[in-house]
């Protein structure tokens, strides 16, 4: 028996930031992402000796750490205890872009993980399969990563509390990600989430996001791309303000990602008009066009180096 599952991977326009109870990812704030359908992790489950993981072929070659396998296999282990699910299995992973390309790859691995794993436990008779749905499966990969509970919902994504859920918003977008840097990040996201907690302006961060989530769905839904845009802005600063007034502080953002945030704001200027910004927790830039902008985004990504979700 194979199971086979992918995942879609997701970027957070409302950032989860923060946990409300350290230790089983409950947030502590509201968060909402755009779904990339294209940047996918790939899963297959087979009957092994022993559970354990390997890169599965045929893919962009990935290599995880110790660490990152042991938090792999743990989530593995924790869904079969969930669905009663006997047996030892070899898990292979892979993602269908660079896993040293400076995008994180939590989100989409841990919900393909999720995935293979419930229908290994439906294909063994270990589970019904109207036991799950795509809620309850978001609350149970949230618990392996975060970020994950939001890429079972597309093309847009709510999360808040345990689990995510599907916005009623069907506007599609072209994503694309300039990259700056590939190297590791020196701080990682869990620590981030940790130490933030230490700014003087995290006090009101849990309202900020609510506010600022309310403001650009209300945006996106009457097409007000400009304030949209605006939104995202605010959004990214007030997340990479809350690491550069950490104690002790650190941050993300270079002299070569502004330079190039700095082209892209003035050409917003100039022209009115432009992509939606974000940036996680690195240095990396992605932006979201409207499909209609297709020209716009070739003129102002040609001489980047850009991983581009569309054809
Ligand atoms: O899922 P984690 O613990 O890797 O957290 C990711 C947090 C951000 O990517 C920075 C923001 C987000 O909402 O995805």
């Amino acid at each position: 028996m194979r199971i086979e599952a992918s995942a879609p991977s997701n970027i957070a326009l409302i950032k989860y930031m923060g946990k409300g109870v350290s230790g089983s990812n409950l947030p502590a704030n509201v968060s909402m992402s755009y779904t990339l359908e294209n940047m996918r992790t790939f899963v297959t489950i087979e009957s092994g000796t022993e559970d354990t993981w390997l890169p599965l072929e045929g893919y962009a070659p990935l290599s995880l750490s110790d660490a990152g396998r042991k938090k792999f296999l743990d989530h593995f282990s924790r869904l079969k205890a969930r669905w009663s699910i006997t047996g030892q299995y070899t898990v292979r992973s892979a993602n269908n872009f660079p896993s040293d390309c400076g995008l994180a790859s939590s989100a989409s691995s841990f919900a393909a993980l999720t995935l293979a794993t419930w229908q290994l436990a439906v294909k063994t008779g270990a589970a019904d399969e109207d036991t799950e749905n795509a809620e309850s499966l978001s609350r149970l990969s949230r618990l392996g990563s975060g970020s994950s509970c939001r890429s079972f919902f597309s093309p847009w994504s709510m999360w808040r509390g345990e689990g995510a859920q599907d916005l009623s918003l069907t506007l599609k977008l072209d994503h694309a990600v300039i990259i700056i840097e590939k190297t590791k990040k020196e701080v990682s996201s869990t620590e981030a989430h940790r130490r933030i907690e230490s700014s003087l302006l995290y006090a009101g961060r849990s309202e900020r996001a609510t506010t600022r989530m309310e403001e650009l769905l209300s945006a996106l839904r009457q097409n007000h791309w400009e304030s949209a845009y605006e939104l995202c802005w605010n959004e990214f600063i007030d997340m990479h303000a809350l690491f550069e007034t950490s104690r002790p502080a650190f941050g993300y953002m270079g002299a070569a990602t502004w330079d190039v945030l700095t082209k892209l704001r003035a050409d917003w200027t100039a022209l009115g008009d432009g992509p939606l910004i974000t940036l996680d927790a690195g240095p990396n830039i992605h932006l979201l066009y409207r499909p209609e902008q297709r020209e716009l985004a070739e003129r102002q990504l040609t001489g980047l180096n850009v991983i581009k979700s569309w054809k």
